[in-house]
């Protein structure tokens, strides 16, 4: 027990730890910018349809999506807790000097440089994203089953056919595929897996993941704003806000009674007769 607690407490350990949470949160963003690649469709219809079925999938209300967003939940918090937690006593080790010793300059590249403050930006990034789309305005869709689901399509394309918003998370995407870039190669560093020939390849590796994470979505970010603004495109939103709207009447509807009036004295006899005069 002894040595977990002196693991835990360790600088190396609170690294490895942040190493292995940032492998679940990079695995994570690179299988949702795939999941967005639907996004691409100009068929907008289709495009309504499968994401809608996609994102249904994921915030389906089943034991396995919670036991999987209570682990990304864990792995975030942890890695957010710990990147802190490094950083002052970090700066509490450097003592007074603290910047005028600058032991990073001219070796490490503006990315390591900037590694806590890009990481602040994805924390405040995250729960704009989480705000305004996982619990944003919610509409309803009926998909080809006739299932009344949620339009997350609507929810999605209305956001980024704004300017201001598409704009924003193309800032945001360089700033996460640079903090993305540099944890790659320090995670592999950390894990002590430095080595003359593999560490030149892992780093080439971890440039040509963060740039792929980080110019999907920036692709998808630029399509969804294009094809959010083309005519047909108004004109579904428009529509489906109205179906939406009819939807929820239908949802909110009170169930009606299995309990049906009988008609008529005979009606009341039969029954008795029926319950057994019960
Ligand atoms: C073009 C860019 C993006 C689009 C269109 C987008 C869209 C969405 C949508 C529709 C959802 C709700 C449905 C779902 O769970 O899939 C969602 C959830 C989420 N997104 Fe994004 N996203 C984008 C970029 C990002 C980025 C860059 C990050 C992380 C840095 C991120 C992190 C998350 C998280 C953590 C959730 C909650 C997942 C859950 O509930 O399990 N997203 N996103």
């Amino acid at each position: 027990m002894q040595w977990i607690i002196k693991y835990l407490t360790s600088s190396i350990g609170k690294k490895q730890i942040m190493g292995c949470t940032g492998a679940v949160l990079a695995l994570f963003i690179l299988g949702h910018m795939v999941g967005n690649l639907q996004l691409l469709n100009p068929d907008v219809k289709a495009a309504q349809a499968s994401y809608n079925a996609y994102t249904q999938l994921l915030t389906g209300k089943k034991a396995f999506i919670y036991a999987v967003e209570a682990v990304m939940s864990a792995a975030f918090l942890l890695h957010v807790f710990l990147a802190v937690k490094l950083k002052l006593e970090n700066k509490k080790a450097r003592g007074p000097v603290g910047y005028a010793v600058n032991t990073r300059k001219g070796s490490k590249s503006f990315a390591t440089f900037t590694m806590i403050w890009s990481g602040i930006f994805v924390l405040g990034f995250v729960i704009q994203h989480l705000v305004t789309i996982k619990f944003g305005t919610h509409y309803y869709y009926q998909n080809e089953a006739g299932e009344i689901i949620r339009d997350m399509w609507l929810t999605t394309i209305d956001m980024f056919s704004n300017l201001g918003w598409a704009v924003f998370y193309l800032i945001s995407m360089f700033v996460i595929g640079m903090h993305l870039f540099h944890a790659i190669a320090s995670a592999f560093q950390t894990m002590g897996i430095a080595h003359q020939k593999w560490t030149p390849i892992i780093e080439k590796v971890g440039i040509a993941y963060s740039v792929v994470v980080a110019l999907g979505f920036a692709i998808e970010a630029v399509a969804a704003f294009y094809f959010g603004n083309l005519d047909a495109t108004k004109e579904l939103r428009e529509q489906s806000r109205k179906n939406s709207i009819e939807l929820e009447k239908k949802v909110n509807a009170p169930k009606t009674s299995a309990f049906v009036m009988p008609a008529s004295a005979e009606e009341i006899q039969v029954s008795y007769i029926l319950d057994g005069g019960r």
